[in-house]
């Protein structure tokens, strides 16, 4: 199966990809592109490493977000993605791309969704002071954050957290989670029903 990653910064969550399904033979998982929105992300230098295309689309070139998704969606028809996966993707995207690619766009975020959706997740979880936080695997909609969730991973938050420490502790789940939820999307493992998932998986988290 071809996928096309996402990314706008670092791409520790692409690197994971790339060691764990683009390079593993067994799983039959091919990163065939990797598109960033911002020409400097690392995540282009990591793809280029692991000899994977990527392709940079910007914002400022185009006239809408409409036509800036729409070169988007001809990178990801021309390299036969059938599998969007956002990794760090900061754009939204706007509703006929999302419903072109109905169930086919997926997305991580650090927090337990619906709780503390948006760019600043981190940030926003600490000012609330909860105690347990996670990673959240779900499918993208129209909305921000809102797409019916595959997986969750909690995580305790501590009193001595800064938004550093929890965020490079909520990546280690991340870099845990999504390669396996991506590997049942593969195998065929996750149904959809209205706004629940159903992951036919005898793996557990
Ligand atoms: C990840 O922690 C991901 O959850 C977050 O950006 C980081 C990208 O890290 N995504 C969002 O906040 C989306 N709203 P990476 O570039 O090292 O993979």
């Amino acid at each position: 199966m071809n996928i096309a990653v996402l990314a706008s910064g670092s791409g520790t969550n692409l690197q994971v990809l790339i060691e764990q399904l683009h390079e593993d033979k067994a799983t039959d998982i091919n990163i065939s592109v990797v598109i960033s929105d911002r020409k400097q992300a690392y995540a282009l230098i990591r793809a280029k490493q692991a000899g994977i295309p990527t392709q940079i689309v910007s914002v400022k070139n185009y006239n809408n977000r409409i036509e800036f998704d729409a070169e988007i969606a001809r990178h990801i028809e021309c390299y036969s993605a059938e599998l969007i996966v956002l990794a760090g993707f900061m754009k939204l995207f706007q509703p006929p791309f999302v419903r072109k690619y109905h169930n086919r766009i997926i997305n991580i975020h650090p927090s337990l969704l619906p709780a503390f959706p948006g760019a600043t997740a981190v940030a926003d979880t600490l000012a609330k002071g909860v105690k347990v936080t996670g990673v959240t695997v779900h499918y993208v909609d129209e909305g921000v954050d809102t797409g019916p969730i595959i997986a969750q991973t909690s995580i305790p938050v501590y009193d001595t957290d800064d938004e550093e420490s929890l965020h490079k502790r909520i990546q280690i789940e991340e870099h845990k989670l999504y390669p396996k939820v991506i590997k049942w999307y593969a195998q065929g493992k996750i149904k959809v029903e209205e706004r629940k998932v159903i992951t036919d998986s005898s793996e557990t988290l």
